[in-house]
């Protein structure tokens, strides 16, 4: 099959070089943009006279037929060619003939392949944020239909204290929101035009890259060509990105697997998005879930895999730089199916309002309010701090819940008690009372609701 070098060459390649080095089974992606990349650049070398204009209508017509049969799906990939930029290369050789050996004029593939992954990027980062955009819209939803829930919240997954199920779950919306924004931000790094680069050093052919950026609808052209051309943050940038979305994800998953496990049964995932156990019959599992935590290993082995590659590599192209796709490739892949399955389990997840009851009835889960209850009455910190964790002890030892300590006894620890202390054995006061800003009170989580 044609290559786009080898007049240098006396000898036959060898066929584990070419088998060795090729990207075609990955690169392939890339063919829409490759055509669009060569259609511009065609565009630009016919307005700027550095080929016919008649040769660079043919290329151009010739690309966009094939553009148009790669996007109905009915572009042949020949696995045994180089590269896409090959492959594509070579199918307009065959369509339009002669004209077609002009296309590469003023370009290498090192700006070439640069310029195909811009728009990959560009395209999937967009595509990333509105999925990411919808899973956050999804748990909105929930959170807003479930709003009086309340549920014990844990630090190292211990009851601490309560809080709205809705709070725990807009934790993650501002998870989600400071992704989106990543994202957004690398997107303005992404949206660099390197064509006109070449191999790299520029050409002396009277270019003009500025029409190719808007003819590309990219906002700006790089200014150094040996940087465009080895430069590969953009992709770790994405890759990067997504690895904290998809550590996310996992915590997001992790909290509904243990709500959904049969010690908590405060949530139930919907049959359509549980799968069963080949022996144990009653099982229900949270597979998708499972599968989303688990993801996160290839996320990072994707940011693992990029950020080694690039380690010490001289400037400018080095090869190595090929293998850059396959990491990101597989980190969009993951976050696009995790985001999608989870905005779709979120519309069917049920709460168990009874079990969130049923859990709320350790009262030492009130232990911190009847600490800020002494604070307000004039005593330190430090000294509440002690009174109540003495309590706590005395009613453990006892097997005394709080309620059922007397205020004699509790006068006894201090004499700051009173019977209102009683009312601070309650959810929904409880909640009610952390109504600082950020805080849990359903007041503030309606603001929260508002501005997610
Ligand atoms: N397949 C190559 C890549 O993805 C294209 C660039 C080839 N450039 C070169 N100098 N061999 O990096």
């Amino acid at each position: 099959m044609g290559k786009m070098w080898g007049g240098r060459f006396t000898k036959k390649i060898n066929p584990l070089v070419e088998e060795f080095t090729k990207s075609i089974q990955f690169d392939k992606k890339l063919a829409e943009y490759d055509c669009l990349g060569s259609i511009a650049h065609a565009k630009m070398l016919g307005k700027c006279n550095i080929i016919p204009k008649k040769d660079a209508a043919n290329i151009v017509s010739g690309l966009s037929s094939i553009l148009s049969q790669i996007k109905k799906g009915s572009f042949k990939i020949n696995n045994s060619v180089e590269d896409i930029h090959t492959l594509i290369q070579n199918a307009l050789d065959k369509k339009i003939g002669k004209s077609s050996g002009m296309l590469h004029t003023a370009r290498s593939r090192n700006d070439q392949v640069s310029l195909d992954m811009r728009m990959y990027c560009k395209k999937e980062t967009n595509s990333i944020v509105t999925l990411a955009a919808g899973l956050k819209a999804s748990i909105k939803e929930f959170s807003k239909k479930n709003i009086d829930v309340i549920v014990p919240g844990f630090t190292h997954l211990q009851n601490a204290q309560p809080v709205l199920l809705s709070h725990q779950m807009l934790a993650y919306c501002q998870m989600l929101g400071r992704d989106i924004d990543r994202l957004n931000d690398c997107g303005k790094r992404v949206d660099v035009m390197p064509l006109g680069s070449c191999a790299i050093s520029g050409t002396s052919l009277a270019i003009d890259r500025n029409f190719v950026a808007k003819e590309l609808g990219f906002s700006k052209v790089s200014s150094n060509s040996m940087d465009a051309v080895s430069d590969r943050d953009f992709v770790i940038e994405i890759i990067s990105n997504l690895a904290i979305l998809g550590m996310h994800l996992s915590r997001l998953s992790e909290d509904l697997i243990i709500w959904n496990s049969q010690g908590f049964g405060l949530v139930d995932i919907g049959d359509e998005f549980c799968t069963g156990s080949s022996m144990m019959p009653q099982k229900k599992n949270p597979d998708v879930l499972e599968l989303v935590r688990g993801k996160c290993g290839t996320l990072y082995g994707s940011l693992v895999e990029i950020m080694t590659v690039m380690k010490g590599l001289p400037l400018t192209y080095n090869r190595d730089m090929q293998l850059d796709k396959e990491p990101l490739f597989k980190s969009i892949e993951v976050i696009e199916s995790s985001l999608k399955i989870l905005t779709a389990l979120f519309k069917g997840l049920k709460v168990n309002k009874d079990r969130a009851s049923e859990l709320l009835q350790d009262e030492a889960i009130y232990a911190t309010d009847i600490m800020e209850y002494l604070v307000k009455k004039g005593i330190s910190l430090k000294d509440s701090h002690n009174i109540v964790g003495k309590i706590v002890s005395y009613g453990v030892e006892r097997k005394l819940k709080l309620s059922e300590i007397s205020l004699r006894n509790l006068r006894f620890f201090s004499s700051k008690f009173n019977k209102d202390v009683y009312e601070l054995l309650d959810a929904k006061k409880s909640v009610n009372l952390k109504n600082s800003f950020g805080g849990t009170s359903p007041k503030q989580v309606r603001k929260q609701l508002k501005n997610a």
